[in-house]
């Protein structure tokens, strides 16, 4: 860790203090010299793995985010490195250890108390490199929270994930545990979320839906992402991804936002008008009444058909 700041408080007895005061910790934070917080979480092994994705050394006169910040281990991290944070989370900071730590280590990251669906550039300006770790598969609205992060970030900007994801653990209806490819190797070629209701994943009833890796690469192509490296390991998934403008998967997330928070906008499609559709004057669609002239099976469009081939070869690229 590259120590630039200089820590305001450097007492051992006056920081064990504040760590023991606070008492619930999330993150392993270093903050003395052998001073570590005592988190439940495996927070400095992802490093290396995020490091292996892309992320340099040096983010000097970046502007990072952090969303879902918690105690604040990767904030401080991106901060060392030389850019500018805000750190997000939608509790208030001294909820978490995030306040005693950023006092402690004399931190300059600004702390925003939000809900990543009210990203906007408006509200957050724009980002050169965004986290996005152990968040997705709490959330109940996963690909209207990829749609709010990309509006905050510049073209080219650098979007890091980290996921609860189910290649590795497949939840049975017995409650077992599998792998996709244990049940079929081509699950892993199919763009698939498990959902979780209740507290079916780890008795924790904050946990919404997971993806495979497969499904993941897809929601980020939808939200304007390009997939740059990715890696499965038995506890979850990681992906680099760059923000890109793809106008036809924009066009697509200007529908779903409708009369969201803009007025009625005739520019925006409507499902009638959707790619490769064809109808007929009366309105009824023939493609999707069960018939086909393809060979396909009942009910699969010719225009299904190829959006679904994208999918396949995204998920393999
Ligand atoms: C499992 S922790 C992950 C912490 C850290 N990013 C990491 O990877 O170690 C999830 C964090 O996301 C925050 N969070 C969950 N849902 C959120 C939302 N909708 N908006 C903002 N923060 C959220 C929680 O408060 C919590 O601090």
């Amino acid at each position: 860790m590259n120590m630039a700041r200089n820590r305001r408080i450097t007492d051992p007895e006056e920081i064990q203090r504040r760590i023991k005061e606070h008492g619930r910790w999330w993150h392993e934070i270093e903050l003395g010299p052998g001073i570590v917080t005592p988190g439940d979480d495996s927070n400095r092994k992802k490093l290396p793995v995020l490091e292996d994705l892309g992320l340099p050394s040096n983010l000097t006169g970046l502007r990072a985010l952090d969303i879902g910040c918690s105690d604040g281990y990767f904030s401080f991290e991106l901060e060392n490195r030389g850019a500018k944070v805000v750190a997000f989370d939608f509790v208030p900071s001294d909820y978490t250890g995030f306040s005693v730590a950023a006092d402690i280590l004399g931190s300059e990251v600004e702390y925003r108390m939000d809900n990543v669906y009210n990203l906007s550039p408006e509200a957050y300006g724009l980002f050169d490199v965004v986290f996005f770790l152990g968040v997705l598969y709490h959330l109940r609205k996963p690909l209207s929270a990829l749609d709010a992060i990309r509006s905050v970030m510049k073209p080219g900007a650098q979007l890091y994930v980290a996921t609860f994801m189910i290649d590795e653990h497949v939840i049975l209806p017995d409650g077992g545990v599998t792998t996709l490819s244990a049940l079929n190797p081509v699950l892993q070629d199919i763009p698939l979320w498990q959902s979780y209701p209740g507290g079916s994943l780890n008795g924790d009833f904050t946990n919404c839906f997971a993806p495979n890796m497969c499904a993941l690469k897809g929601a980020l192509s939808e939200a304007q992402f390009k997939v740059e490296s990715s890696v499965s390991l038995p506890g979850g998934g990681f992906v680099r991804a760059t923000a890109v403008d793809d106008p036809l998967a924009a066009k697509y997330q200007k529908l779903d936002g409708r009369l969201e928070d803009s007025e009625f906008d005739p520019s925006v499609p409507y499902y009638l008008d959707e790619e490769g559709a064809e109808h007929k004057l009366t309105g009824r669609r023939e493609d999707n009444m069960g018939s086909s002239t393809t060979g396909q099976a009942p009910g699969v469009s010719p225009a299904k058909l190829s959006w679904w081939k994208k999918i396949i070869q995204k998920c393999h690229a």
